[in-house]
């Protein structure tokens, strides 16, 4: 099975969906890993619970690099083949998002492009839209950017409020969420030794154009 560590910064919702859906047999992941910035996230408590290893250590008076470093080389530790982004209100550095370029999912509680950043429910209700949503797609450099691998959309109903529709838009990243990460890591399926050794050498390589 392919190696998945979750990083949460919070309640861990997302990250409780894509643990029970790695208990079913036919999963093609399992989770090896829950690392959060956030010592005191909920979602720890559970994932410690579940037996599954974590990592914790605040960012707060910690250069972005070092605390990236720190945090992947836990990831490495663990050897992890992809990186989910569960609810990890964290920009990571450059160098993270490269080493994980490709293997690296996050979702975002809108339909993407739409509503980038915080506040997303709320922007889509000002907005009049008829619907949100909540997207998958693989993580790049720009903050909730990337290629979108599957949304769902969610109806907006009249009397919704940010809350009520927040928490409809989380049951569809609940069922989204993993079976994305299923299919991606299905799909996009190297050997967690080759990526290593490619990794390594291509991070050898002299700095070209
Ligand atoms: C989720 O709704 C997720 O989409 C959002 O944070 C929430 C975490 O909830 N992520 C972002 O906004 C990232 N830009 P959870 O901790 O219960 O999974």
């Amino acid at each position: 099975k392919a190696r998945v560590a979750i990083l949460i910064s919070g309640t861990g919702t997302n990250m409780a969906a894509l643990l029970y859906a790695a208990k079913a047999d036919d999963c093609p992941y399992e989770v090896v890993l829950v690392a959060s910035n956030n010592p005191d996230a909920p979602g720890l408590r559970l994932a410690d619970a579940e037996n599954i290893p974590t990592w914790a250590k605040s960012h707060k008076g910690m250069d972005r690099a070092a605390f990236d470093t720190e945090i992947g080389a836990a990831i490495e530790d663990a050897q992890a083949g992809y990186v989910a982004l569960a609810g990890y209100m964290r920009l990571l550095s450059p160098e993270f998002v490269a080493r994980w370029q490709h293997r690296m999912l996050n979702i975002h509680p809108s339909l993407l492009p739409k509503y980038k950043g915080l506040d997303t429910c709320q922007r889509a209700l000002d907005a009049g839209d008829s619907h949100a949503g909540c997207s998958v797609h693989l993580v790049t450099a720009e903050v909730d950017d990337g290629e979108v691998l599957a949304q769902t959309k969610v109806a907006i109903t009249d009397g919704d409020t940010a809350e009520t529709l927040a928490r409809r838009v989380q049951f569809a990243e609940h069922q989204l969420f993993p079976r994305t990460l299923a299919r991606w890591v299905t799909r996009y399926h190297a050997p967690d030794w080759l990526l290593s050794e490619v990794t390594k050498y291509a991070l050898a390589l002299p700095e070209t154009e």
